[in-house]
């Protein structure tokens, strides 16, 4: 679940910037001023709605299409509040039997106050204004006395989070071929976002935020943190330090300073999830392994130990010489120093030359040479485990 770093906000929405002299003075220092003085997005919530060009849905509408909001129909639950699954008609958009028309998926927001409004009127500021393959399609809306959901197209195959750490038979371990498809394609989703055409820094990318559709393309949701990027020549935009732990940039987090450099460093450390199949940061891994990037350091240094930082599930279904490259483009994004990481157009062309090569599946000689090492570097482990106990957390 993402939080803010600094100050206990939920969120702080793109939409006031420069809107609102308390914002301003608040949020960002003179130069963002001058940055969101000529905002793209339009100003108040009445343009915003409007602007979207979305579906206003009544409370009750989508009271019916998700059956009353039934506990059954949970499709999962973050911050804002729980995610249901519902149905409504393809032609009118008004609720449609359960197995009929087609399927939505209404976020509902379960908080009071002010920030959990703000980020809900960010989704539809960016959502309803933004077109790309690879972010999730926002339907409508509804704003109804207290109530505040968002309708979207539903992902049958949920989230890429759950598809990386949960266990069971549901979630079978997705191949190398689908990782390295939802990688790109969760990569043009941030390329555009960057992309003169939108100029937005996404600020939440992590393996929950990407949904999966039935032929595994990757869609970018949850908008609520997302911010204009800077203008007028500007390098970065100032902000309150938003964000989910282990994914936000490092100078981000220090400096609040927000580029899209910031994005880069988040979509590193999701590139290592899928590599990986590890959580960024896991309580439940023995000390010296709970910090993903951390622990994958030490092994990411020397080429030829790559092989002990992959999923082991999917072990044999790649060549040394993919992983290798993709597991250096993760590095690179990561890399401390902003400037040395690759933009996101540089990304999506070596992910596309990764997966056109056909430098795929690992020959028998590949695969027994590894299957060596790592029984080595196991026994290695276990020696130097015996004879220097770590101590517990
Ligand atoms: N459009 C959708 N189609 C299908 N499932 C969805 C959709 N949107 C969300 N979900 C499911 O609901 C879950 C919760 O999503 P949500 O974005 O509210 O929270 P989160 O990303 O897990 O956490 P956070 O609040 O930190 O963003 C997702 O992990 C996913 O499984
Ligand atoms: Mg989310």
């Amino acid at each position: 679940m993402r939080c803010c770093f600094s100050v206990r906000i939920k969120a702080e929405s793109p939409l006031q910037s420069g809107l609102d002299s308390k914002y301003v003075s608040k949020d960002e220092d003179n130069t963002s001023c001058k940055i969101s003085s000529v905002p793209l997005t339009p100003r108040s919530e009445g343009e915003i709605l409007e602007a979207s060009n979305l579906k206003s849905f009544s409370f009750n509408e989508l009271n019916i299409a998700t059956r009353c909001f039934r506990p059954d129909s949970v499709l999962g639950e973050g911050g804002f509040g729980c995610v249901f699954k519902g149905w409504i008609d393809e032609q009118t958009l008004k609720a449609a039997k359960p197995g009929t028309g087609i399927v939505i998926a209404v976020k509902r927001l379960n908080q009071e106050g002010f920030q959990g409004h703000k980020e809900w009127l960010a989704e539809i500021n960016y959502l309803g204004q933004l077109y790309h393959p690879n972010l999730v399609n926002l339907v409508g809306y509804c704003l109804e006395d207290e109530h505040r959901l968002l309708v979207y197209e539903f992902m049958p195959r949920g989230s890429l989070e759950n598809h990386l750490f949960r266990r069971g038979s549901h979630f079978q371990p997705l191949s190398w071929n689908l990782r390295m498809k939802i990688a790109l394609g969760a990569a043009k989703g941030l390329a555009y976002l960057h992309s003169p055409k939108a100029k937005v820094i996404y600020r939440d990318f992590k393996s929950s935020n990407i949904l999966i559709d039935s032929n595994y393309n990757a869609k970018l949701s949850d908008f609520g943190l997302a911010r204009d990027g800077p203008r007028d020549g500007h390098s970065h935009v100032s902000t309150r330090v938003m964000g989910t732990y282990g994914y936000a940039a490092p100078e981000y987090v220090v400096t609040g300073h927000l580029t899209t450099k910031s994005d880069v460093y988040s979509f590193g450390v999701v590139l290592l999830e899928i590599l990986s199949g590890r959580r960024v940061l896991d309580k439940n891994r023995p000390p010296g392994e709970q910090d993903l990037i951390e622990w994958a350091k030490r092994f990411l240094v020397r080429k030829h130990r790559i092989v002990y930082v992959m999923d082991s599930r999917i072990e044999g279904q790649y060549s040394l010489g993919a992983a290798l490259k993709a597991a250096t483009l993760a590095i690179n994004c990561i890399c401390i120093e902003p400037r040395f990481r690759p933009n996101m157009d540089e990304v999506v062309k070596q992910l596309e030359q990764l997966q056109n090569s056909k430098d795929t599946g690992s020959t028998k000689s590949e695969v027994l040479h590894r299957h060596r090492k790592k029984r080595t570097e196991e026994a290695f482990n276990n020696r130097k485990a015996a004879s220097c106990p770590q101590p517990s957390a």
